[in-house]
């Protein structure tokens, strides 16, 4: 057998000294995993500077990632995915759509509406958050119902 040696050989080598192309079928598959999961980072970036970029990282220095996920998940509040636009209930009975006003709204003051089945311990961000804050947040917010 010619063991023709490129660029991927010597990743590989590097990665599994001991099997000499003993195991490809494996190796093809473990490089295609890395492949999709290059892509798949790759997609859900925004760019640098944008407002959504921007958004999320405020979620994240401001700890929003502590009690909201982003992915569906349960945590202390409900998760901000396919939040956007949806029809909430609160506590006093009353029905929010969440739109641009109503997130605004949550973290200036987030005790006057309690979503129903939370309880009310997300804290203010008013003395926090500049303008610009807020509309990178909503703007990051809103890509998470895709
Ligand atoms: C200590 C936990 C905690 C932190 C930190 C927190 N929240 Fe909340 N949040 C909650 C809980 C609990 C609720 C639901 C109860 C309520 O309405 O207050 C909520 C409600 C909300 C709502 C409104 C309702 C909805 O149904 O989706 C939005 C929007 C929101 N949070 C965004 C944020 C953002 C953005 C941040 C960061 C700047 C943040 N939260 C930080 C706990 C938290």
């Amino acid at each position: 057998m010619i063991i023709k040696f490129n660029f991927y050989s010597y990743i590989h080598l590097y990665l599994f000294p001991l099997d000499l192309l003993q195991y490809r079928s494996f190796y093809i598959i473990f490089y295609l995993l890395i492949a999709y999961g290059c892509s798949k980072t790759e997609s859900k970036k925004f760019s640098i500077g944008s407002p959504e970029s921007k958004g999320l990282d405020i979620f994240n220095r401001m700890a929003c990632n502590a009690c909201h996920s982003i992915d569906g998940s349960l945590k202390l509040g409900p998760s901000m995915k396919n939040q956007y636009g949806k029809e909430i209930r609160h506590t006093d009975g009353s029905i929010a759509i969440i739109d641009d006003n109503y997130i605004r709204e949550s973290l200036t003051d987030p005790l006057k509406h309690i979503v129903e089945g939370y309880t009310p311990i997300m804290p203010s961000y008013k003395p926090i958050l500049k303008e610009e804050d807020f509309i990178n947040l909503i703007a990051f917010i809103k890509t998470l119902d895709k």
